[in-house]
């Protein structure tokens, strides 16, 4: 009886002991050898695409975002002169067309806003970035809708957002708040 519990007990301790033993050599070193290669395989992020920003924050106002800007607020406006009052919508299909792409390079002037060395900072900046996408993206619904009221509203809120980052980052208006 004793004999055979100490057998079997010492069968027990070959028996778990070594692979045991292998168990913490499996972990001593395969298993952070597994754990690095899985590491690296997760971490190693797809090389990074090969941005050449051109514009600089004033000139891609200058050049992208003000001028879309103003074709899209003028597309839908009321004028009233000796004449009248009148109504300006977009009206073929072209023009519609016209004011979708003009939203379209506002919403993706925010991303580029985003982008190094545009960014300022990875707080306000990407709020007041985001915001101008999402109103530009109202924008290109209701122009796809066809919906001049809405694209009316919105142009409103473009305006909002534009001034909204303006109020925080343009020189001349931080300066003039001071
Ligand atoms: C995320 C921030 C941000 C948003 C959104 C933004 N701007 Fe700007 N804008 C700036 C900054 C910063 C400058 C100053 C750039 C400089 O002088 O270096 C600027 C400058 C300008 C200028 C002056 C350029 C000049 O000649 O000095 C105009 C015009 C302008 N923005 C129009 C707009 C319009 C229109 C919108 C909205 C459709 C808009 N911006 C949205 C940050 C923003």
């Amino acid at each position: 009886m004793d004999n055979r519990n100490r057998t079997t007990e010492s069968t027990n301790h070959r028996g778990t002991k070594p692979p045991s033993r292998r168990g913490k050599r499996l972990l001593g070193v395969s298993v952070p050898l597994w754990s690095i290669l899985l590491w690296s395989g997760c971490n190693s992020a797809p090389p990074l695409p090969p941005y050449k920003p051109v514009a600089d924050t004033k000139l891609l106002m200058q050049a992208v975002v003000d001028p879309s800007a103003d074709e899209l607020w003028d597309s839908v406006r009321t004028i009233v002169d000796r004449e009248g009052t009148h109504e300006i919508r977009p009206k073929s299909n072209e023009e519609w067309t016209a004011a979708r792409n003009h939203a379209v390079a506002l919403a993706e002037s925010g991303n580029l806003l985003m982008m190094v060395p545009r960014a300022k900072d990875g707080g306000e900046w990407m709020k007041r970035s985001r915001e101008l996408i999402d109103q530009a993206e109202r924008a290109i619904k209701a122009a796809d809708a066809k919906n001049a009221d809405e694209l009316f509203t919105v142009g409103g809120d473009i305006y909002e957002a534009c001034s909204n980052c303006h109020q925080k980052y343009l020189e001349t208006i931080v300066n003039a708040n001071k």
